[in-house]
């Protein structure tokens, strides 16, 4: 398996793994499908911001991405990031999110970020053991202020910090 920079190539891979989360999951609190337009835009802002989109791809598929962005958007945040890393089924449990996420990791710190925050569904089991593993604590859980697929949800803040 590598991980590598992902390239405008990877979008179609990228997307359906992330559609997939938005249709089946929690991961995403999207209900509708992202389309290409939309998801286009997404990666051009990726790229015109400096953030790392990171790929794992083995024989050629891509398996999972990870990546960061604007914690909020106002100026006095940017050293602190928020990331998002997906897997696609069928590969999860395979270490790719570690991996993943690892490098995503060591790109921030490189980029000088302060700190990154994770913010998790409470009922994402997967997630929460992913980033426990890598060292993120839970400093926040917001009670019900989610909902999908008819029940509501907890979201957890996630943080480690970098410097
Ligand atoms: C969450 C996700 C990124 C984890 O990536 P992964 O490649 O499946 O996970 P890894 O194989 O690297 O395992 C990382 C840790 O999670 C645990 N884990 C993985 N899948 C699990 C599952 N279904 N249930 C419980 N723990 C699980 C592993 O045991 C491992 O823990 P350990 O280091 O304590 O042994 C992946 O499952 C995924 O993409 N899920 C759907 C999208 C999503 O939830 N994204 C995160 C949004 S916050």
């Amino acid at each position: 398996m590598l991980i590598r920079d992902a390239v405008p190539a990877d979008l179609p891979a990228l997307l359906e793994i992330y559609n997939e989360a938005v249709a089946n999951t929690t991961a995403s609190w999207d209900y509708d499908p992202w389309s290409p337009v939309q998801h286009a835009d997404w990666y051009a802002h990726k790229m015109e911001s400096g953030f790392p989109l990171l790929v794992a791809s083995e024989a050629g598929e891509v398996l999972g991405y990870a990546s960061y962005g604007e914690f909020h958007a106002k100026i006095g945040y940017a050293t602190t990031r928020e990331h998002s890393v997906y897997v696609r089924p069928g590969k999860q449990g395979r270490g790719i999110g570690q991996a993943l996420m690892t490098a995503v990791v060591d790109r921030a710190r490189e980029a000088g970020v302060h700190t990154l925050i994770g913010l998790v569904s409470a009922d994402n089991v997967a997630s929460l053991r992913l980033h426990a593993g890598l060292g993120f604590v839970e400093v926040g859980r917001l009670r019900e202020v989610g909902r999908k697929f008819d029940r509501w949800l907890d979201l957890v803040y996630l943080q480690l910090m970098l410097s």
